[in-house]
């Protein structure tokens, strides 16, 4: 039986790939969309979300705007990551498709309390969304079946300010609000997400099929992994969003431990810094299953190959 799942997203590129990952899974029944500000600003995060289901050839697959800006902090896209149109170099037909009249939040609430204990909600995005989900309806804590979450940086250096990952520093007040909700929580941090590099070998490889979906990918990644070259002196780009959906159906990828996890809300000079009580000093629960090992070789696999049945559907040669 398929899992029926959320996604939260600010697409973004590794955003779209999720997105395409979920169309592309058999075992994965996608509600809808949700999108926030993050990567690029709200209303091109809706409009990338809308294109990219139109490419997979599911332009009815219903997206939903949510909240533009973070809770307190001011906001912050990426750019230099993700081009400013949030889609690399990539450039795709607009969907005639308009976005669903109701509003994200809402449509996770209603998901959530609508199937109790059916939901998985993947959260790739800064959490405003999801957080205030759960302060217009709380009881989504006791009813979603699961959340995971990409997100967050404990033991590495963060990719946006020394200490902070993007999605956690954006809105850091809303990661707290989700990290302390209660709710099941699988976190996948930027120490993982960092070394599951798509390279542009794979990226050759899936360009032998002639396809929308193959050249989208193609233009998409040679913008993020400039960056990522450029930034981190990486040989290819994270995907960290599809890795997280990925967890849905084959959570035998991850290695995870019980953990309690917290987040700097305060300092300007800790903003975003999530924190892992490794040797369980602060004596309180553990609030998430933290992803300490990840079978990226694997993933990476399960992510070509669905990418390229993907292409194949939309072959043009
Ligand atoms: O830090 C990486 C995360 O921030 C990813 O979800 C990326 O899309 C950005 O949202
Ligand atoms: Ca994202």
């Amino acid at each position: 039986m398929a899992h029926r799942v959320v996604l939260d997203t600010d697409p973004g590129i590794d955003d779209s790939l999720a997105i395409l990952l979920a169309l592309a899974s058999p075992e994965i029944e996608l509600a809808g969309v949700s999108v926030t500000g993050g990567n690029c600003p709200l209303d091109n995060g809706v409009h990338n979300a809308l294109n990219v289901v139109a490419l997979a050839g599911q332009p009815e697959l219903p997206v939903y705007s949510g909240v533009a800006l973070p809770l307190l902090r001011p906001p912050l896209t990426a750019p230099e990551t993700h081009g400013d149109a949030g889609l690399g170099h990539a450039h795709l037909p607009t969907s005639e498709v308009p976005p669903a009249d109701e509003h994200g939040v809402d449509m996770i609430i209603r998901e959530i309390t609508a199937h109790p204990g059916e939901i998985t909600l993947v959260a790739v995005a800064p959490l405003t969304n999801v957080a205030l989900a759960i302060r217009k309806e709380p009881r989504i804590v006791e009813a979603v079946r699961h959340v995971i979450i990409m997100g967050g940086a404990l033991r590495v250096d963060g990719n946006t300010t020394p200490l902070a990952e993007f999605n956690f520093y954006v809105d850091p007040h809303a990661a707290s609000i989700v990290l302390h909700s209660g709710m099941p929580i699988t976190l996948l941090p930027w120490d993982i997400t960092k070394d599951i590099l798509l390279t542009q070998e794979a990226i050759d490889q899936l360009l032998q099929i002639s396809s929308p979906v193959s050249t989208f990918i193609a233009d998409a990644a040679r913008f993020y992994i400039d960056f990522h070259l450029t930034h981190f002196g990486f040989a290819g780009c994270s995907i960290n969003d599809p890795a997280a959906l990925a967890l849905v159906f084959r959570p035998d990828l991850a290695t995870i431990t019980p953990l309690f996890v917290d987040i700097e809300t305060t300092s300007e000079v800790t903003m975003g810094k999530t924190i892992g009580d490794f040797r369980n000093e602060s004596g309180h629960p553990h609030n998430v299953q933290l992803v300490t090992a990840f079978d990226s070789e694997s993933f990476l696999q399960i992510f070509v190959s669905r990418m390229e049945m993907l292409a194949d559907r939309t072959r043009t040669a």
